[in-house]
């Protein structure tokens, strides 16, 4: 078994496009031998890094502990490998277990049904070593597991954080279309706001962005409220997992900038408010009713992050109409500041009539996505910028 708590095997899985900012987050915490993958970052560390990497890290949906690599081409190759590993090391009767699985090869057709193979090996498992099994609860389970097949190659790993890892615990209320929280922890690292300036949402929908750049600048840790499925474990280390969760608390800051937001919705208003409230940052973080086209507030040096309505409810006519709107408005009242657009409609998204300055291909749930920096510079500079060529 690769399990061995000073030298882990663990992969961080991510959203199309994050894999960068993953690796640079996990490589601040300490991994080591860091490589990068397709919607994936792995790296090896001791359990301190693991149980580290849960609290700390904004940009990974789980963290996956390899327990044993092999070649299988069969049902009964894959069960016998699953049968060897033990489980009774992690796992006693009275835990519930699910199995995620992830197959694409040509000997496996069902990944349910590869899941269902690891089921049965880990129950027969312990059957015979405790005399009683584990029953599955594919919701909750106290014990995530997972399986990964490709071609030939198969990987068992144990899931150290259970639910996804998006899911921090402080969203109680949504609107339409809320952002990932990791795709809105992950645009605030792209767009290397520093927290050292103002940051601005003027369509905050649920409030996704500001919520996770408050807690990124006032070095809250993303996982400070929720719990972990390596906690189930039977190896869990509980005294590690106190000091480090107390050692995490002595970072955390007063952020000394603004951090603001705004909707033209009474309900989004609510809704962020609601989730503000929800880890008591309501107080900090300023939101308003707004209309972006309308309003004209006064800011400078500031680091505007938004994700305008792309087509759920509009036709597309209308919102190539607001993309140009959105845009004559950033050129006119937003000088001076920088504006980065989270956009899945790229024929609104030339609308803008901005060149922009940067640029990262994300996705959005299934919608492929744009991620624009756009310069509002003051005076003569803006004319060099005010065509999009692509
Ligand atoms: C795609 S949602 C934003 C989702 C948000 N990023 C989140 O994570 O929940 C777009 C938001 O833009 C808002 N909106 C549309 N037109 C607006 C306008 N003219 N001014 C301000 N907000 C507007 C909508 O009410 C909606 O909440």
């Amino acid at each position: 078994m690769l399990f061995d708590e000073n030298n882990l095997e663990i992969t961080a899985k991510t959203l199309a496009g994050l894999e960068d900012v993953l690796s640079a987050e996990i490589e601040r915490l300490g991994g080591r031998d860091i490589s990068l993958h397709s919607r994936a970052v792995t790296f090896f560390g001791d359990t301190a890094l693991l149980y580290k990497a849960n609290l700390h890290v904004r940009t990974a949906l789980k963290f996956l502990i390899a327990l044993k690599k092999f070649q299988v081409r069969n049902d009964k190759q894959f069960y016998e490998q699953c049968l060897d590993i033990e489980w009774e090391s992690f796992i006693t009767p009275n835990m519930t277990i699910a199995v995620d699985s992830t197959v694409n090869s040509p000997h496996f057709n069902h990944a349910n049904y590869v899941a269902l193979k690891l089921k049965d090996a880990v129950v027969d498992r312990l059957r015979d070593y405790y005399g009683g099994r584990p029953d599955v609860d594919v919701n909750n389970p106290d014990i995530r597991l997972n399986v990964y097949i490709s071609g030939e190659d198969c990987v068992i790993s144990l899931d150290s954080s259970g639910n996804s890892l998006h899911k921090r615990g402080y969203r109680v209320s949504q609107t339409d279309a809320p952002l990932n929280e990791v795709l809105a922890a992950g645009l605030i690292l792209l767009s290397g706001w520093n927290a050292e300036t103002d940051l601005y949402d003027p369509m905050c929908g649920s409030g996704t962005i500001v919520t996770e750049a408050y807690m990124f600048a006032a070095g809250i840790p993303p996982g400070n409220f929720r719990k972990f499925s390596f906690m189930n474990w039977k190896n869990y280390n509980e005294a590690l997992w106190t000091r480090i969760k107390n050692e995490s608390k002595a970072f955390i800051i007063e952020p000394q900038v603004k951090i603001s937001c705004a909707d033209i919705s009474s309900k989004a208003i609510s809704v962020t408010f609601r989730n503000l409230e929800e880890i008591g940052i309501e107080k900090k973080i300023d939101v308003r009713r707004r209309d972006f086209i309308k309003a004209k507030p006064e800011m400078e040096n500031t680091t505007l992050i938004m994700n305008p309505p792309y087509g759920e409810r509009m036709d597309d006519e209308d919102v190539e109409a607001f993309h140009k709107q959105i845009g004559d408005k950033l050129k006119q009242d937003y000088k001076g500041n920088v504006a980065w657009v989270l956009s899945g409609n790229m024929a609104a998204l030339k609308m803008f009539g901005l060149r922009h300055a940067k640029q990262f291909i994300l996705m959005n749930a299934t919608i492929e996505c744009r991620f624009r920096k756009f310069e509002l510079y003051e005076g003569s500079r803006k004319s060099k910028y005010n065509s999009d060529p692509d």
